[in-house]
């Protein structure tokens, strides 16, 4: 049992890139198994800030190969862009970055249908618009592109034709103009050649690394609360972003995942439509937003902020089967007086300790008050650095959702963290 996923218990921007770069020196493989170009992770390294929409965090450390697994959709263009710019970081990434040749390509005219439905939908759900929904019914559908499809333009052509057919009505309707499938090929045909060195069979390199008993990363993206079946439907985004979805994202049977570690905020962000209980629209959400710098790398817009929801978290423990929480941005609630946590939702007179079917919008939240407190965390390295008020927070929640805190994150930076440890330990 070699492996370890990294997975959102929230709805995503938890800081998955911060722990996924941290645990990478203990790895030898960092497999990115599902979404697209819609997640950003934000990595800062001495202070200077790199976001990452595709390849994988632990790019940063030279000794780890990076995969991009099957279960995510790649916009190639994004993709070329982030080799260029660790390139330009002189953070090599010939011979240990490979995407798999299965995955599917996010291609022009998903992003367009992704903003047009947008545009016309009285319930928009908000996505980041970067094709990810079209891209996977593609997929879903049997009649996607594939990333090892831009490799030769001849079968790139023909398999654009059909799929640019389908799409057509859909457009019309929706007063969108397609491109053609000899434009597409002939961009996209460049694309592949100058990605070339870098698709490949991934499913290789995962077996390779498995029969070494090498330790795998398996690093998500988004989180629990978007996942397209265990989240808040239909306000969720299109893939398997819980801990199972590592397993056929990235080629590796359960047995070898020997922990899922789930990272959550010490309170609750979320970008685009849909229920939010914690929701506060009020000065204290300012106040976090502003303490949590929350504006979403991918898209720029402010993310809604709110109290810690320990019902969704609760979900998340179950539905990844989290051995471990790991909880970022502890120091932004130092902006705040007292705290609130959430423990369970009250829904038509009874109390519910997991998320409803449906009518999320329609719970309230029962909350307990904790004491906050206003010390700078930055310096903390251990949970007994922590003021007495922090720690009681962390033993509350893990009181309450029944899974042990590892990991406590306590400012953006790499060395602002509390008790790291060796995720592949005992
Ligand atoms: P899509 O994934 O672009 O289709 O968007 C579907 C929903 O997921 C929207 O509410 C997005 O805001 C949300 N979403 C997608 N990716 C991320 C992410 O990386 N962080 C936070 N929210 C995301």
């Amino acid at each position: 049992m070699s492996a370890v996923v990294v997975v959102g218990a929230q709805w995503g921007d938890e800081g998955k890139g911060k722990v996924v770069d941290l645990y990478a020196p203990y790895a030898e493989l960092v497999v990115r198994y599902a979404g697209g170009a819609n997640a950003g992770h934000t990595l800062v390294v001495n202070g200077e800030k790199l976001i990452l929409h595709l390849i994988p965090s632990g790019i940063l450390h030279e000794q780890t190969k990076c995969v991009v697994g099957q279960g995510t959709v790649i916009d190639p263009a994004v993709f070329l862009e982030e080799i260029e710019a660790l390139s330009a970081r002189r953070v090599a990434t010939d011979g240990r970055l490979l995407v798999s040749q299965r995955a599917h390509v996010v291609l022009p005219h998903h992003k367009l249908i992704d903003g047009l439905r947008e545009k016309k939908s009285n319930e928009a759900i908000g996505t980041t618009k970067r094709g990810i929904g079209p891209c996977y019914e593609d997929k879903v559908a049997r009649r996607g592109v594939r990333m090892g499809d831009l490799l030769d333009i001849e079968v790139l052509r023909g398999k654009l034709d059909a799929n640019l057919e389908s799409w057509r009505p859909v457009a019309e309707d929706l007063g969108g103009t397609l491109p053609s499938a000899e434009e597409v090929a002939a961009q996209y045909a460049a694309l592949g050649e100058a990605l070339r060195r870098y698709i490949g069979d991934a499913a290789a390199i995962v077996r390779a690394s498995i029969r070494a008993e090498e330790k795998i990363l398996l690093e998500g993206a988004q989180g629990t609360m978007l996942d397209i079946d265990n989240g808040t439907y239909p306000f969720v985004t299109s893939s398997n972003a819980v801990a199972g979805g590592a397993c056929a994202g990235a080629g590796i049977g359960p047995t070898h995942i020997r922990r899922a570690v789930g990272i959550a905020k010490a309170y609750t962000t979320r970008v685009g439509g849909g229920p939010f209980p914690t929701e506060l629209e009020d000065e204290t959400g300012q106040l976090l937003r502003d303490a949590g710098a929350e504006y979403g790398s991918t898209t720029g817009r402010p993310r809604r902020c709110g109290w810690l929801d320990l019902v969704a978290l609760r979900h998340a423990v179950t539905v990844n089967g989290l051995g471990e929480l790991a909880i970022t941005k502890l120091d932004v609630l130092s902006a705040v007086d007292a705290i609130m946590l959430c423990v369970a939702y009250e829904l038509d007179g009874e109390r519910l300790d997991y998320p409803p079917y449906e009518r999320l919008e329609a719970v309230q939240p029962i909350y307990e008050t904790l004491e906050g407190w206003d010390e700078d965390l930055s310096g903390c390295r251990t949970r007994a650095d922590l003021p007495a008020a922090a720690q009681a927070y962390l033993a509350r929640i893990e009181q309450e959702v029944g899974c042990p805190i590892g990991v406590v994150s306590v400012g953006p930076d790499r060395e602002d963290t509390a008790d790291l440890q060796d995720p592949f330990g005992a």
